[in-house]
């Protein structure tokens, strides 16, 4: 039986997710269905451009559910999944570890299952066109010290955090899946993303929302953990670029080659708004940095080495972060109803539990 021109995206309704549908949308033929089960980090408004999309439909469930994904691919014959769903948050694994495993490894593993029966199912040319891609992240290498080389597809795993290890412990599973049944994977592993919907207990939109009231903005330690930022944008064309031209069974590093210190992110987010929102009553933002107590097992650096997906796929970046944070913040600043929608009770109870007592 043919596959269908259409894809499959766990997490669709996410940060990284969204950005991803919504560029598919724009750019490629074909169906999406997008399956999340719409966590607090979850929004259907991110995708309300294109819910009358008849290219679109969305499915609310849980990757967890062995019928509904089985469904899933049976009705919808897709020729690849793109799994980004997962609970995302280093801070949040600190407090509930478990979770972290329930979706980033039991949901996973409950992916690949289903995508390999269904894989097995299918004649040759379905089976050689057929991709699982996962979306995972650089924090499965661990901390890097001052000089040390950016991680490379190579790097021994180390993860730090609960969160790092859940998606340590998913990638290996997506390994096994290819080594053992032969399932046509591919493994992106991508570096700290910034852009539009991303949920605002992230570095980047909290110290923007806060700096915009007049907030204190909450820096961890000493602010010198470095971190490699890539614009949402560059990681889904990444991602596209893998889907396309990767080979099954490999890996692929995806970074900015753009590693900043955490307080030099900051001032950069208060002198732009500064310039774009004056506030005689704030004054100067960077006023409002109060170094607090550091994040247990805060991992110091990370960079990427994206030599591979460069030399082999030959995909670049295309934002600095200097163009990608201004545009970052302007888009915010024209979506505060976005902003209001998401800053729900829970997310007030979120902000209460982390900083309390920092
Ligand atoms: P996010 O937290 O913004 O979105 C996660 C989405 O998954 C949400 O829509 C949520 O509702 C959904 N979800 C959670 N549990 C689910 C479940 N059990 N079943 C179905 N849906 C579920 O995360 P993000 O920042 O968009 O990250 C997406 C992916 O990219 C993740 O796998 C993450 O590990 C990876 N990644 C993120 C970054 C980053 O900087 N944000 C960097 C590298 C890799
Ligand atoms: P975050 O956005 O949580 O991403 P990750 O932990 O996955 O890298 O944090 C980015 C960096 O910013 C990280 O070094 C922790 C730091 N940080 C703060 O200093 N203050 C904050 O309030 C938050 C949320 C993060």
């Amino acid at each position: 039986m043919e596959l269908n021109n259409t894809v499959i995206v766990t997490g669709g309704a996410g940060f990284i997710g969204s950005n991803f549908v919504l560029e598919w949308l724009r750019r490629e033929g074909g169906q999406v269905v997008t399956l999340d089960k719409l966590t607090y980090a979850g929004n259907l408004g991110n995708l309300a451009s294109v819910d009358q999309d008849p290219r679109h439909l969305f499915v609310h469930g849980d990757i967890c559910d062995d019928e509904l994904v089985a469904g899933l691919f049976e009705t919808h014959r897709p020729r690849a999944i793109l799994h980004f769903a997962a609970e995302s948050h280093v801070d949040r694994s600190i407090k509930n570890p478990g979770e972290f495993v329930r979706t980033n490894v039991v949901g996973t593993l409950n992916l690949l299952k289903n995508a390999c029966a269904y894989w097995k199912s299918l004649d040759a040319e379905g089976q050689r066109q057929f991709r699982f891609l996962h979306v995972s992240t650089d924090e499965v290498y661990g901390s890097l010290g001052p000089d040390d080389p950016a991680f490379t597809e190579l790097t021994p795993y180390a993860p730090n955090s609960p969160y790092a290890a859940s998606k340590a412990g998913s990638d290996h599973l997506v390994r096994a899946y290819h080594h053992t049944f032969g399932l046509p994977t591919l493994t992106t592993n991508c570096s700290n993303n910034y852009g539009p919907f991303q949920f605002p207990e992230k570095l980047i939109p909290l110290v923007l929302l806060n700096a915009l009231e007049g907030k204190a903005l909450p820096v961890y330690g000493d602010g010198k953990n470095v971190r490699d930022w890539l614009h949402v944008q560059d990681h889904c064309s990444g991602i596209r670029c893998v889907l396309e031209k990767g080979a099954p069974g490999e890996t692929y590093n995806i970074g900015g080659r753009s590693e900043m210190k955490n307080i030099d992110v900051v001032t950069a987010i208060c002198d732009i708004l500064d310039e774009l929102r004056p506030d005689a009553k704030i004054g100067a933002r960077r006023s409002l940095i109060t170094y607090v107590t550091d994040r247990p097992g805060h991992d110091r650096r990370y960079a990427i080495d994206a030599t591979r997906i460069e030399a082999e796929l030959g995909w670049t970046p295309q934002m600095r972060f200097a163009e990608g944070i201004r545009k970052t913040i302007e888009w915010y600043l024209s979506n505060m109803s976005w902003v209001d929608g998401v800053r729900s009770g829970a997310y007030q109870e979120w902000l209460h539990q982390n900083y309390r007592g920092r």
